[in-house]
């Protein structure tokens, strides 16, 4: 649909920018932080793991000071589990809540909302030990943490997300379980506790903070027939309900999708429950909704043969396809990035329209954004214009969202500062600042503000990206 006039971004548009624990603080050891099931992360030959990180533990004043630089109206960040409670669900770390305290302090004394994850694919290695997710009381370890941060930081915290990516800790479980890879059966009881957790802090937030919001945070991506056949189209919707419905019709609805419970019938995955839990399930209601989006996925009819499920890019971490279910296809009109992710700043829009209309609830983007190499010129510049472009079609096409009708309350772009992306560690960066070191060598850890930063500072002043 064109429009002759469009719709702005609400005055209260919450533009920020987007982090996580073990991929920005480092300090993987101090001040009584527990060890993750990241600190035991088997990085690829050549690329850093997340003991050191960009050190945000020891910059976090002047990481914030840069944030206020920015104009940033919100901070999305994740709290370690491990820094609150080392071993997952024992005693207190009052260091691990002190940061955090000083973090959150420190965003609302310059005006930026704090944006708080609560678990971000670091789930502390003595719970994975006795079974992570696999193991129920796993359940209940994770309500004790949510209690012990909404008692804490309740009075200052208004957005909450429950779980980053719950899609993806299921559909490509690698990077959250070391030593074993589960199996499909278990990762969907891994699932479905996961869901009463996430509930069972729903209701603990709107109990202990009234005015706090609180969501889920899945990948949500809109998936496309490789061509206009039936048998794609029926793929598509495969693939769109177990990958993507699932996720919200838990939250928001309080039940599995219709067709992602034949398909878990059909394969003998359904998960155990306990008396209650769809009760529960029903009563958690989020007030709005996170969505990470990367680009939408393209897919054909299965053909049951063997040959459905395979590497993407060859990259044997991440398998796509699955027998007697969906392929994975190409998409011609799409350009890739250098790392073969797609680009479809579209289907940003597309996704957006689909889940206001299934769900009515205001949306969050909670992560976006470009990872590729960047160069640090003589001058100590960063001139990243490849960034600035892709940012700038994607806010454009959520401008487009806005004025179709999504409720948008706001925009948190992947990262406000380079990180350890999950595969290619200090190679891909993602930030509007550069941080100064390699995979092997710290150097000075300086940040450097990119062109984008500027970029991005005039848009949200404007409220408004031309
Ligand atoms: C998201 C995750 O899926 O993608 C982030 O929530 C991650 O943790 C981001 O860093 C980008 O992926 P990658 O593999 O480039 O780090």
């Amino acid at each position: 649909m064109f429009h002759n006039q469009l719709k702005p971004f609400r005055e209260d548009f919450l533009w920020g920018a987007s982090t996580s624990a073990y991929q920005v603080e480092g300090a993987y050891q101090e001040d009584g932080k527990g060890m993750s099931v990241q600190d035991l992360h088997e990085s690829p030959e050549g690329i850093t793991d997340f003991k050191v990180a960009s050190d945000h533990y020891h910059h976090m004043k002047e990481d914030v000071a840069l944030m206020s630089e920015l104009g940033l109206k919100a901070y999305r960040f994740s709290i370690a589990w491990t820094r609150i409670l080392p071993d997952g669900d024992g005693e207190v770390n009052e260091k691990g809540l002190m940061f955090y305290e000083s973090l959150i302090d420190e965003l609302n004394k310059r005006k930026i909302e704090p944006i708080v994850t609560m678990y971000h694919f670091d789930l502390p290695l003595a719970l994975h030990e006795r079974g992570g997710w696999a193991n129920r009381d796993t359940v209940d370890a994770f309500e004790k943490y949510a209690r012990i941060l909404f008692q804490r930081f309740g009075k200052k915290v208004r957005y909450w997300l429950t779980m980053n990516e719950q899609n993806v800790m299921i559909n490509h479980p690698n990077a959250m379980n070391p030593g074993r890879i589960p199996t499909k059966k278990e990762l969907y009881q891994q699932c479905h506790h996961m869901f009463v957790a996430s509930a069972k802090a729903t209701l603990l937030c709107h109990e202990m903070c009234p005015d706090a919001k609180i969501g889920p945070a899945p990948n949500i991506v809109a998936i496309y027939p490789e061509t206009c056949s039936p048998s794609d189209a029926i793929a598509a919707d495969n693939w769109e309900s177990i990958r993507c419905w699932l996720y919200y019709d838990v939250a928001v609805y309080g039940r599995y999708t219709p067709l992602v419970w034949a398909y878990l019938e059909e394969k003998g995955y359904t998960p155990e429950m306990m008396d209650g839990d769809l009760e529960l399930l029903a009563k958690a209601k989020p007030d709005y909704l996170g969505l990470n989006y990367y680009a939408t996925a393209t897919v054909s009819a299965p053909k049951n043969d063997g040959t459905d499920c395979q590497a993407r890019n060859g990259d044997q971490q991440v398998m796509v396809g699955e027998e007697g279910v969906y392929r994975a296809a190409k998409n011609p009109y799409l350009k890739q990035t250098a790392y073969g992710w797609l680009i479809d700043p579209i289907g940003l829009r597309v996704t957006l329209r689909r889940v206001y209309d299934r769900y009515h609830l205001p949306i969050l983007i909670t992560e976006n954004g470009l990872g590729t190499k960047d160069v640090l010129t003589e001058d100590g510049k960063v001139h990243d214009p490849y960034r600035i472009e892709y940012l700038e079609n994607h806010f454009q096409q959520a401008q487009l969202a806005v004025s179709d009708g999504v409720d948008l309350i706001g925009y948190c772009p992947w990262a406000l500062m380079d990180l350890v992306s999950t595969h290619q560690g200090y190679g891909k960066r993602y930030g509007f600042v550069y941080v100064n070191r390699e995979e092997d060598d710290m150097k000075d850890l300086k940040r450097i503000k990119k062109d984008s930063f500027y970029w991005y500072q005039d848009v949200i002043k404007k409220n408004y990206c031309s």
